[in-house]
């Protein structure tokens, strides 16, 4: 038990001081970046939905990579911690209770929707895997609202009894799907990204 929790710390702390001096406010950034790296998603001059972006590490890493001629748009029920990119725009709201009405000022043309979210964790496994499908219904809702024909999205999921239901809805939106697991993401969590590439 003590091994594991120091593996864990020193995994924790390798990707946080990594962060720091990278000057991203979470390690949660070289999720992105692994995904990134493989599927090569956002390109410059991309419009990008960012969903649960506090504190704001993939919100900059995506701006960086549309650069001035793109856009992304964050949403988190907390506020972000950086300093706002000048082509990002951020909303303080509920992915759950939001309608489209909210996006609409914003256009319904995303290249790409990131669903980073996470449920606040209650200690049950079943309750949160139960939490975060919930979180993964609605960003795929809104990905089937807000993307262009032809766009990405990438979701994080707490594996449990729901995955595959959610798996085959994302088969039955994208000509194609693929399941990620990121090195920089712990082995012992239960989350992974499901990326569907290509909106019908
Ligand atoms: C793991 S963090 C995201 C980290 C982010 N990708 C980054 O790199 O900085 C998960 C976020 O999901 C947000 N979240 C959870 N439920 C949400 C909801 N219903 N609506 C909006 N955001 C939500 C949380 O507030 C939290 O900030």
């Amino acid at each position: 038990m003590k091994r594991s929790n120091t593996k864990r710390n020193r995994w924790q702390d390798h990707y946080s001081r990594r962060a720091k001096k990278e000057k991203f406010p979470a390690r949660s950034v070289y999720k992105l970046q692994e995904i990134q790296r493989k599927y090569n998603l956002i390109k410059k001059g991309d419009k990008v939905l960012d969903l649960g972006c506090s504190p704001g590490s993939w919100l900059l890493l995506a701006a960086k990579l549309t650069g001035a001629g793109g856009r992304v748009v964050g949403v988190d029920l907390q506020p972000v911690s950086i300093e706002i990119p000048s082509n990002a725009r951020v909303y303080k709201a509920d992915i759950l209770s939001i309608n489209d009405e909210f996006f609409r000022s914003e256009g319904q043309d995303f290249n790409i929707i990131l669903s980073d979210m996470a449920p606040a964790t209650s200690g049950s496994k079943h309750v949160d895997s139960a939490r975060s499908f919930n979180l993964c219904q609605a960003a795929l809702s809104i990905a089937q609202n807000m993307l262009i024909p032809g766009g990405s999205f990438v979701c994080k999921i707490f594996q449990g009894e729901d995955f595959k239901a959610f798996s085959d809805s994302v088969k039955s939106s994208f000509n194609k799907t693929r399941i990620f697991k990121p090195q920089s993401s712990r082995k012992a969590s239960r989350e992974i990204y499901i990326i569907g590439l290509g909106k019908k």
